[in-house]
């Protein structure tokens, strides 16, 4: 099944040979004193995405997939969370918690639902959706496009398509013209940098299980080729690669075009490579991986979105094993709270932006993990800001559990819980945990 961050590390684990401890965390605690206060305005949210929450997104690419036969997907999206109906209470539920902040995303599917027609009546949902944001104090952040795309896009080869940025692109203004005046921070696409390469590193039985799964929809609908937004497999990386990140690039300008000054990001997923030993494979990781993605940062955002999940430790020949007494997921990878002030060291290392986390959480059934993982690595984040890296806001994947991608429902990362009949949401002790430091806006 398909769930890249655990698929990458538990492939990269494949190769370790030796122990690491999980020191640093002690060495930091010997530092100076962590000020438990955040800056005034810092962003305290809870990110979703479109395609996991909203349920029947009928239109997008990923729909075909889940339904083709001998599809690799664990089960279909089918209602998910209902949260296309059910978005006030999501809000609510935000709201409630005491966050001043949501992260979601805009269907293209649903926006563009036919190449070049563009629904008024879904614009207007998603003004909706950012007006009732604004109407209970809450900043919305706004990926235009979180891993699915309309399934004429993937019929036409998705990324693929030489097209494809100039599709994005006016899909972005058309969007933007609709949507921007309400908006407090956009992101363009969500963790391109994994794109076409991520196969480098998986079981090849997963790429081919995708391969087959893509050719499947194909035949179904009759194309050379169906390349979905999310995808193991990609039929011809670099030109794939080039094109998201043209794509990023128009679809930038396109959103300054009508809104110069609305703070425009691309949010990257980032481990926190750590290097050991001499000769350390660390940095060949971190050029493969991020670095591309990070420079066009550089040159065209006004913030970065970093989504951290995990770190690896890399020695000459490749990443170590976790620590025998780690805390790990409900996929076996370790957790461990200093990754993510490690993934944003770097991240603004490169890119000398400001920050935006706008995704870091725990896939775990043990809400235990998450109450402990929120402060603890909140903590370190606010270490590394104190020593000077400008972060300007945390998110937590997820406000719900939701669709994981090829997992289905079984992975969750939810700060609440809902029931797959009646869709109700119930808060889980985390949720208090991590609204408890936003009041505070204090550790
Ligand atoms: C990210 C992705 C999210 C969510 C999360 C947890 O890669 O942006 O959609 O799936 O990981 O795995």
């Amino acid at each position: 099944m398909i769930d890249r961050r655990s698929l990458m590390a538990s492939a990269v684990a494949l190769g370790a040979s030796a122990a690491v401890s999980g020191s640093a965390l002690a060495r930091g605690a010997k530092m100076k004193p962590i000020d438990p206060r955040f800056p005034e305005g810092f962003l305290w949210g809870a990110a979703t995405a479109a395609h996991q929450i909203e349920g029947n997104n009928l239109n997008a690419d990923l729909w075909v997939i889940e339904n083709v036969p001998g599809t690799i997907f664990a089960e279909r999206s089918g209602d998910a969370a209902n949260s296309f109906e059910l978005w006030p209470v999501d809000l609510d539920l935000v709201k409630g918690m005491g966050l001043n902040s949501y992260r979601f995303s805009l269907e293209w599917a649903r926006i563009e639902p036919d190449e070049g027609h563009f629904s008024n009546a879904m614009l207007d949902h998603y003004k909706a959706m950012i007006e009732g944001c604004r109407a209970r104090g809450l900043k919305p952040v706004v990926t235009f496009n979180h891993f699915t795309t309309p399934r004429w896009f993937a019929a036409k080869g998705g990324w693929h398509n030489p097209e494809s940025p100039a599709l994005f692109a006016r899909f972005c203004d058309r969007s933007a013209r609709h949507l921007a005046a309400g908006i407090e921070l956009a992101t363009t696409l969500n963790e391109p940098n994994l794109a076409g390469v991520i196969g480098e590193i998986l079981p090849p039985q997963l790429l081919a299980g995708d391969k087959a799964t893509q050719e499947a929809a194909a035949k179904q609908l009759g194309v050379p080729l169906y390349t979905p937004g999310v995808s193991l497999y990609i039929k011809d990386p670099k030109t794939y690669r080039a094109n998201m990140m043209e794509g990023h690039r128009r679809g930038v300008a396109a959103i300054k075009a009508v809104r110069p000054d609305l703070p425009v990001g691309v949010s990257l997923a980032i481990l926190d490579d750590q290097a050991v030993g001499k000769n350390s494979m660390r940095d060949q990781i971190r050029e493969r991986y991020y670095n591309e993605w990070l420079r066009l940062a550089r040159e065209t955002c006004d913030f970065i979105g970093v989504q951290n999940y995990e770190r690896k430790v890399w020695n000459a020949k490749g990443p170590l094993p976790a620590p025998a007494d780690a805390r790990r997921n409900a996929g076996g990878i370790e957790v461990w709270p200093g990754s993510l002030a490690g993934a944003v060291r770097y991240a603004y290392e490169v890119t000398k932006l400001p920050v935006y986390v706008t995704e870091h959480g725990v896939n775990s059934d043990d809400d235990a993990l998450r109450q402990w993982l929120i402060p603890a690595a909140l903590a370190e984040l606010k270490r590394t800001m104190d020593d000077g890296v400008p972060v300007r806001g945390y998110f937590h994947w997820s406000l719900i559990d939701n669709f994981e991608w090829g997992f289905g429902y079984h992975h969750r990362f939810g700060l609440h819980s809902f029931d797959r009949e009646t869709f109700k949401r119930t808060a889980k002790p985390s949720a208090e945990m991590l609204g408890s430091i936003a009041r505070r806006n204090s550790l």
